[in-house]
């Protein structure tokens, strides 16, 4: 039985919404993609926040998200960078299961560097850069997943962890 959210966390192009729809319908909860949750309440894409307003917005509006979060379980795939400001790694680590889906820089960055609309994406040296600072605190969730296996198979190892 499960009674907490679920995060999945990890780099852009990790998988976090394809898992999220997946296991959304394997437990048949709810499902909350944070990105879309953001565009949905600015009435704007990512990229514009990110133009418009700045990431500190952007990270503002993270923020506001995870702290008005209710406590029921539901599947929720975090932006890439939402742990790694405003201390959210810890807030969620309290608040549900972590889960990091991780894969080496090169593997995701060739997945997304495909002409996806994501606004962090300039070249793979700064993707790199990114992935260096983050990944000690990706690290600190309860629980670690090879990203690179198929949805199915990572559908199967959240529910052996639950
Ligand atoms: C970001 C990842 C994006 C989105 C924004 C910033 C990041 O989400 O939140 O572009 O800092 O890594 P996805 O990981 O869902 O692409």
């Amino acid at each position: 039985m499960i009674e907490k959210p679920i995060f999945l966390i990890g780099m852009m192009g990790s998988g976090k919404s394809s898992l999220a729809r997946a296991l959304s319908e394997a437990l048949t909860l709810p499902l909350l993609d944070t990105d879309m949750a953001i565009e949905k309440e600015v009435g704007s894409s990512i990229s514009e926040i990110f133009l418009q307003q700045g990431e500190a917005s952007f990270r503002a509006k993270e923020q506001a998200l995870i702290h008005a979060l209710s406590l029921e379980p539901q599947i929720i795939a975090c932006g890439g960078g939402l742990p790694c400001h405003h201390d959210l790694m810890q807030e969620i680590l309290d608040k549900g299961v972590v889960f990091y889906l991780e894969a080496p820089a090169k593997c995701l960055f060739d997945r997304i560097s495909d002409g996806t609309q994501r606004p962090l994406l300039a070249s793979f040296e700064n993707f790199n850069q990114r992935f260096l600072e983050r990944t000690a605190i990706y690290k600190q969730a309860h629980f670690t997943l090879d990203a690179t296996m198929t949805i199915q198979q990572l559908v199967s190892e959240c529910l052996k962890h639950l």
